[in-house]
């Protein structure tokens, strides 16, 4: 598996600590679609394309000098290229914000990637895996009030319309900065999934 190095210099603001998380990358034409689909909300704040992504695991605060181990272990994650399904849109509503995410049909190699992303954190970087079910989504707006019934009812009607296939064949290591308008993602390192050679490995 490749590991491309993307130049991410390092802020003051950042207190020493990094902000991690791990998610699929979107192909070009997947962010293009669920941009495009911001003009059926208007009114609601839409993710903007840089931010669009799949969470396959959120680290959260580590010191900066333990990234080195969290690199490590992704590199040693094998997978590989997989295709996803697009499959609707959905509400996770909760108290302090709902969210309005596309959904995918159930992909038993996502899970598995997943899966393997936990097991190397925990192996090679001491991350315990997260508590909860894998909820797979893509957040496309965080809504600052409770969602309507009409607002529920777009999101059912538009949602029959978001479907097709693409592929997955990489995930990315993310730095987020938390700012006031708004997190921002930053690349740290790119991971290829690539098919295992012909003598297994
Ligand atoms: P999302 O995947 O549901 O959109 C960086 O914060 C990214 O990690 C966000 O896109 C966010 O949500 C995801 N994430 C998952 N669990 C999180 C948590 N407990 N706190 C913050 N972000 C989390």
């Amino acid at each position: 598996m490749t590991e491309q190095i993307v130049a991410n210099a390092l802020h003051p603001a950042d207190n020493g600590q990094a902000r991690l998380f791990v998610a699929l990358a979107l192909p070009d034409k997947v962010l293009a679609r669920l941009v495009a689909l911001g003009k059926e909300f208007p009114g609601l704040k839409w993710t903007p394309p840089e931010n669009l992504h799949l969470t396959l695991r959120f680290i959260g605060n580590v010191r900066e000098e333990r990234v080195a181990a969290v690199q490590t272990a992704l590199q040693a994650v094998r997978a590989a290229p997989f295709s996803l399904r697009l499959n609707g849109l959905g509400l996770f509503v909760r108290p302090r914000q709902s969210i309005l995410w596309a959904g995918l049909e159930p992909c038993p190699e996502l899970s598995e990637l997943k899966g393997r992303i936990d097991a190397m954190l925990a192996l090679h970087a001491v991350l315990a895996p997260e508590g909860g079910r894998f909820l797979p989504h893509i957040t496309l707006s965080r809504l600052k009030s409770a969602p309507q019934a009409a607002l529920r009812e777009r999101v059912k009607g538009v949602g029959k319309t978001l479907a097709g296939s693409c592929s997955a064949r990489s995930f990315i290591l993310f730095r987020s900065r938390l700012a006031p308008g708004g997190a921002v993602h930053t690349p740290e390192a790119v991971y290829e999934l690539e098919p295992p050679l012909p003598d297994g490995r």
